[in-house]
């Protein structure tokens, strides 16, 4: 008796090279052709500040720029942002420095957790490119797509406003020397 043809519910995608410069890094890598952007990010490029809350585009906590404009990365294909500038949480820093939204999430109590901050500061840095001198209530359509569960909101409003004024002044966010602009304070470089 001869089997008959089967049709696999799941047929497998086949690899493709994916390459996207990623917070300003070249990176190339054979992904699943139907890999979505959130895993090939965490997984595959290693940039963990993209997080993965809902997983279903309801949260904001896997937001970065393709391109300048805020996407969910769970809610893209990989494919479609192929040979795009890709920037995450970990590019918005200049080296050890912390960029103004940075720093203003840390003093205004924009960021208690911490799991959602990396999507509302990308979605605030798109924001403040734009408009570095946002209403209250521009800022909260710009971030309301964005889930937190600790800060009550009001202090990531008061962080992005702070932030905008630092751009504005044309201000570093702080002294270069004051040991708060440093994330790893307790190491003191090669010649320590
Ligand atoms: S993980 Fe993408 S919107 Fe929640
Ligand atoms: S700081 Fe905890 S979810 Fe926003």
């Amino acid at each position: 008796m001869t089997k008959p043809n089967r049709i696999p519910m799941l047929p497998q995608a086949g690899n493709r090279q994916w390459s996207a410069s990623v917070n300003e890094k070249s990176v190339s890598k054979s992904i699943p052709s139907d890999a979505v952007l959130l895993d090939v990010l965490r997984d595959r490029v290693g940039t963990l500040g993209v997080k993965r809350g809902c997983d279903m585009g309801t949260c904001g906590c896997c937001a970065v720029l393709v391109d300048g404009e805020p996407r969910l990365s769970c809610l893209t294909m990989a494919a479609e942002v192929d040979g795009k500038k890709i920037t995450t949480v970990e590019g918005l820093a200049d080296g050890h420095h912390l960029a103004p939204l940075q720093e203003t999430f840390t003093t205004y109590g924009g960021s208690q957790c911490g799991f959602c901050s990396p999507g509302f500061l990308i979605v605030a840095s798109a924001l403040l490119e734009k408009n570095n001198d946002p209403t209250d209530e521009e800022i909260k359509n710009a971030v309301e797509g964005n889930l937190c569960r600790c800060t009550g909101y009001q202090p990531i409003v008061d962080s992005i406003r702070a932030a905008g004024k630092i751009l504005r002044d044309g201000k570093e966010a702080t002294n270069p020397t004051d040991p708060h602009s440093n994330p790893h304070p307790g190491f003191k470089g090669d010649d320590s």
